[in-house]
């Protein structure tokens, strides 16, 4: 692939042009004297589910916020559906913002809100859909996530985990998203709700083919979902590529997360044969 820096696109080796979802260059990020990301590139194409990877606290939440525009860099630029958002008027901003949707590390539903509430805070927001049609949204995003009319009057405080991921999946996907945002969907699910979770991500991006970012701490998630996985170390992406080629990649992180003994046990017949650890 070339790049055509002043056009913001790529062009594939038969000359088609690809413009990327998501386009970061030279991103920098400080809080005080810490820095959190120094030089980082990111680029996310259409249609690709992108893992994001690295140690806690290298800023992988950070650069979510900073992607869809909850917090600024200091440095560098983020074009996100072939606009930068600082470009933008804030109508032009909130346009933009509900071509996308985000499920949370933290916090992911309003806890004074019912499950019904919750997803249809984003058709609400919007002002211009009737209730009638609010309501047929949100049942069938319920549906869509494999849970029933019947969950919609309950509360978070009365949902399991793996029920809140799906009433957060329900929500980020109420205004049928291009490009969804996922960070950390299957921590704290025991491994039957992580891998339900899984599988329904991968029907979800199967029917609906939006882009998918989704950050991960779990190796049997990642393995099953990504189409690239980036990895965030030293304050960058030190590498971007398929997951074979990514555990070539000598790095510290990649040696620990992937090649432990956790790592090999869920990578299986993928991890490198001859390397213990990254060493021969
Ligand atoms: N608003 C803020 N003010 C000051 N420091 C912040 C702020 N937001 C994040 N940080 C710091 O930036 C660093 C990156 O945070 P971030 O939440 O992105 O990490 P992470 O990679 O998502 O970690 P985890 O895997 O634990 O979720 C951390 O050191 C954090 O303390
Ligand atoms: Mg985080």
């Amino acid at each position: 692939m070339a790049m055509d820096s002043a056009q913001h696109r790529l062009f594939s080796e038969d000359g088609v042009t690809v413009e990327p979802v998501i386009l970061v260059r030279g991103l920098r990020t400080a809080f005080g004297d810490h820095v959190v990301h120094e030089n980082l590139d990111l680029i996310v194409f259409p249609g690709e589910i992108m893992v994001l990877v690295g140690g806690s606290g290298s800023g992988k939440t950070v650069l979510l916020r900073q992607i869809i525009g909850l917090a600024q860099p200091a440095a560098g630029t983020v074009r996100v559906l072939g606009q930068s958002l600082p470009d933008l008027t804030p109508a032009e901003r909130r346009r933009l913002s509900r071509r996308w949707g985000m499920l949370f590390q933290a916090g992911a539903l309003f806890s004074a809100l019912s499950v019904f509430d919750n997803i249809a805070l984003p058709l609400r927001e919007l002002r211009t859909v009737p209730e009638d049609m609010v309501r047929d949204v949100v049942m069938c995003r319920l549906a869509m996530v494999g849970l029933s009319a019947r969950d919609a009057d309950k509360m978070p405080s009365d949902l399991s985990g793996g029920m809140i991921k799906r009433v957060a999946l329900a929500r980020a996907l109420s205004l049928d998203p291009e490009l969804l945002f996922l960070d950390e969907p299957t921590a704290g699910l025991d491994p039957l709700r992580s891998d339900e979770f899984v599988e329904l991500v991968r029907s979800l991006h199967r029917q609906l083919r939006f882009t998918v970012v989704m950050v991960t701490h779990d190796l049997d998630t990642l393995i099953a979902l990504a189409s690239r996985v980036a990895v965030l170390a030293d304050k960058r992406v030190v590498v971007c590529d398929t997951l074979p080629e990514v555990l070539k990649f000598e790095h510290p992180f990649i040696n620990t997360f992937f090649l432990g003994e956790r790592g090999r046990r869920a990578l299986g017949d993928l991890a490198p044969k001859g390397l213990h650890n990254g060493k021969p």
